[in-house]
């Protein structure tokens, strides 16, 4: 008895809201979303380029926090992709000799955290071999939504 009781109960309450949900009091399909349009539109976003500074006559970027990898500032168009075989980031950047002695002009040498020790040989880290992994380049776009992070 008390089951059926429950199940009544239950389906008086499916028939009692169903209609609610369905009503035309719903939310407008453009306050679904983040987006201020609605859900349905297909919104063509705004075409924006990767800045073309070679390396050599760009500025260090800002770090997002410390610790941060930094951005890369220049062009890397014709660098990538990084294949096992070809990392041309390393060309210039894979100079251990220069940490902590460069001059503003050299490429920023890599840290010591990206070389591995072997026989008290430092060589480029694999763990690090991707570099657009953690290091991409920067295009001037407006964030869509704020952040106070
Ligand atoms: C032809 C030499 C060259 C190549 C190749 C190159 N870079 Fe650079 N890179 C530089 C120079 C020089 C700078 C210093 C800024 C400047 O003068 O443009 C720099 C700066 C950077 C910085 C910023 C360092 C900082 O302290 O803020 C990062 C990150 C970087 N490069 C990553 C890369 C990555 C990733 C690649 C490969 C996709 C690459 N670079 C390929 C020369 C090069
Ligand atoms: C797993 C993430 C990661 C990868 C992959 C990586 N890096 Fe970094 N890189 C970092 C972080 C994090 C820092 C900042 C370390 C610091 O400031 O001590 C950094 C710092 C640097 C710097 C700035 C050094 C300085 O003294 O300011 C250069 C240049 C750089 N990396 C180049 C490269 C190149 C070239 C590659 C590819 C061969 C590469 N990185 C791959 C995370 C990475």
């Amino acid at each position: 008895m008390k089951s059926r009781t429950l199940m009544g109960i239950a389906f008086v309450g499916l028939i009692g809201f169903g209609p609610i949900q369905a009503g035309d009091e719903g939310l407008d399909p453009d306050q679904w979303g983040l987006s201020p349009t609605s859900v349905f539109d297909v919104p063509t976003p705004e075409a924006f380029g990767y800045p073309d500074t070679r390396p050599g006559s760009s500025e260090p970027l800002p770090r997002g926090f410390p610790g941060a990898p930094p951005m890369v500032p220049h062009d890397v168009d014709r660098y990538l992709p990084i294949t096992m075989d070809r990392n041309r980031c390393l060309t210039c950047h894979d100079d251990f000799e220069l940490i902590g002695k460069a001059e503003a002009e050299d490429p920023t040498p890599m840290p010591k955290s990206h070389y591995a020790e072997t026989n008290g040989r430092f060589t480029p880290s694999g763990h690090n071999h991707v570099c657009t992994h953690c290091h991409v380049p920067q295009a001037d776009v407006p964030p869509l939504m704020g952040s106070t992070f």
